[in-house]
């Protein structure tokens, strides 16, 4: 078990792009933490040279309070999962899992003893003389995670570990990691594109924007506080509605004519970045803080997203209602638009007001 801490950890790349200009992060021990952040943000990059497949080009990264920029990767006792196993198709699961450890010449009966323990715990037990070809996905990501696990690191890295699974099975392999993270207690860095995973496996979450932390908390602290619009659209699925708006003597007014004027009890003055998210919308009979012109339905079942732009302004808006609803293409629905959940950001300095 380990803290891990980043302390102004910076990437430049050989041929001068800085990958990451500064960053800081406290990773406690036993902590699970979930990095997301569009793609090319420097993901990879940040669990790469916490690895040590990466230089560090600036500041240290320090394990249980040892520095580790200068070691080797086998001596961060560190283990990486990514999105493609990189199993041996040559060996049994047997050995693939028991490989580092061999390599560490540990003893046979201690190797098969662990491997045994670790195929337990991720059902694997009756798959252990099989190669990796007669195995289905999601069974060869579990011998990809035994791998990693027999060698009980200090320290988990998953690089998108199961974006080639299909839904079914992410489901269930996300539940499971989770359960195995808590029971052995091992500090976890985690990368997905996947909003769902990234919600429900994080202690905490960091959001990436061109590799710095746009910021970090708890899930549910992102998704109710997000501090700027980019964290604002990019945690939450459909994305929150963001549009640009004034705010002036207690009112904040939408496009070109005032068309759209609301009550706002803030006391600020100026452009503004105004925010509310689809499942925030409330459909009214009456009439209603603005109309939606419906232009797309979508309909999951246990919910409906629908698609439109506000009247008299040219904007998209994108509303969340539970259950089963079929409104008409082009026809209006009146909408509220509840002050308490409103996000509000100066357009200027980007930050929450
Ligand atoms: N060896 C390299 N040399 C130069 N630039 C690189 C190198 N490797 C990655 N980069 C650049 O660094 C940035 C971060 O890359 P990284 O792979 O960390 O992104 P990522 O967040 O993991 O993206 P994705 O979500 O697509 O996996 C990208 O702009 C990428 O092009
Ligand atoms: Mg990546």
């Amino acid at each position: 078990m380990a803290a891990v801490v980043l302390n102004k950890v910076g990437k430049k790349y050989p041929n001068g792009f800085h990958a990451i200009p500064s960053i800081d992060l406290d990773i406690k021990d036993g902590e699970f933490i979930v990095l997301v952040g569009p793609s090319g943000c420097g993901k990879s990059t940040l669990l790469r040279m916490v690895a040590g497949l990466e230089t560090i080009s600036d500041g240290e990264l320090s394990i249980n309070g040892t520095r580790m920029n200068e070691r080797e990767p086998a001596e961060r006792d560190i283990a990486m999962v990514f999105q493609s196993y990189a199993l041996y198709p040559h060996m049994s699961v047997a050995g693939n899992m028991g490989y580092g450890l061999k390599n560490r010449g540990v003893d046979k009966e201690v190797i098969e003893q662990k491997v045994n323990d670790v195929a337990a715990m991720l059902d694997l037990s009756h798959l252990l003389d099989r190669k990796p070809k007669q195995l289905s996905g999601g069974q060869r990501q579990r011998v990809a995670m035994g791998r990693a696990m027999v060698r009980d690191p200090q320290v988990f890295l998953f690089d998108e570990p199961l974006s080639n699974l299909d839904a079914k099975l992410r489901v269930q392999m996300r539940v499971e990691i989770r359960q195995l993270q808590r029971k052995l207690g091992t500090t976890t860095l985690y990368v997905t594109h996947d909003q769902v995973e990234a919600m429900t496996l994080a202690d905490r979450l960091v959001v990436l924007n061109q590799g710095h932390a746009e910021q970090v908390g708890s899930p549910l602290d992102l998704y109710e506080r997000p501090a700027t619009p980019f964290v604002a659209a990019f945690i939450g699925s459909p994305a929150m509605n963001l549009f640009s708006a004034h705010l002036q003597q207690n009112k904040l007014i939408l496009g070109q004519n005032e068309s759209i004027m609301l009550e706002c009890d803030h006391s600020f003055e100026g452009q503004v970045v105004w925010g509310i998210r689809p499942e925030h919308l409330e459909v009214t009979e009456t009439e209603g803080d603005f109309k939606m012109r419906v232009k797309a339905v979508e309909s999951l079942g246990a919910e409906t997203l629908i698609y439109g732009a506000i009247e008299g302004v040219n904007e998209e808006v994108v509303l969340r209602l539970s259950g089963p609803h079929q409104p008409e293409i082009n026809s209006n629905i009146e909408l509220n638009a509840p002050q308490d959940k409103w996000h509000l950001f100066d357009a200027n300095t980007q930050q929450r007001l």
